[in-house]
């Protein structure tokens, strides 16, 4: 993927983000994600005067893509009007390593400051559903050593 086509994207997610809901934090975040086709789905934080129940922007972006049958995602954009730059939550780098591992993911402000991260530097060892097959077969191992 190009550049240019990236900041495509942060500029999306730009726009994405004057939709946020964030009245308790005044956090405003904006995400966009593509697909491999080239589609792009876009998500806002939404916040919950129950404040756990509040969803960022990324995982709005994602579960949007997903419910429409999206699968093979390329770029994810996120933006916030942060100096540094906002990177995902643990919940959302959770996700998108479940769910968007092969995106380049570009963070961005509204200075026009941008940096390209990769969920494997965001999160290192991930937990994921090979553990649960993984466990699943050594729980059958160790049982057919026990009866043999
Ligand atoms: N937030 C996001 O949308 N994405 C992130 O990666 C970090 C946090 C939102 C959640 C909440 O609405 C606000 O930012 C403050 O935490």
């Amino acid at each position: 993927m190009s550049d240019e086509s990236l900041q495509q994207l942060i500029e999306t997610a730009k726009l994405a983000r004057l939709q946020s809901i964030a009245p308790f934090s005044s956090f405003l975040v904006g995400a966009a994600v593509k697909t491999e086709e080239g589609k792009v789905y876009t998500g806002c934080n939404i916040e919950s005067a129950s404040y756990g129940l509040t969803v960022c922007g990324e995982r709005v972006a994602i579960w949007k893509a997903l419910s429409e049958g999206e699968r093979n995602f390329t770029e994810l954009a996120i933006v916030a009007d942060t100096e540094s730059l906002t990177p995902p939550c643990g919940t959302c780098r959770q996700i998108i390593w479940e769910f968007a591992k092969n995106a380049t993911i570009v963070l961005g402000n509204l200075r026009g400051e941008s940096q390209i991260v990769s969920i494997r530097e965001l999160l290192p060892r991930a937990f994921d559903a090979r553990f649960l097959s993984n466990a699943a077969e050594w729980r059958a191992r160790e049982s057919s050593k026990k009866t043999s």
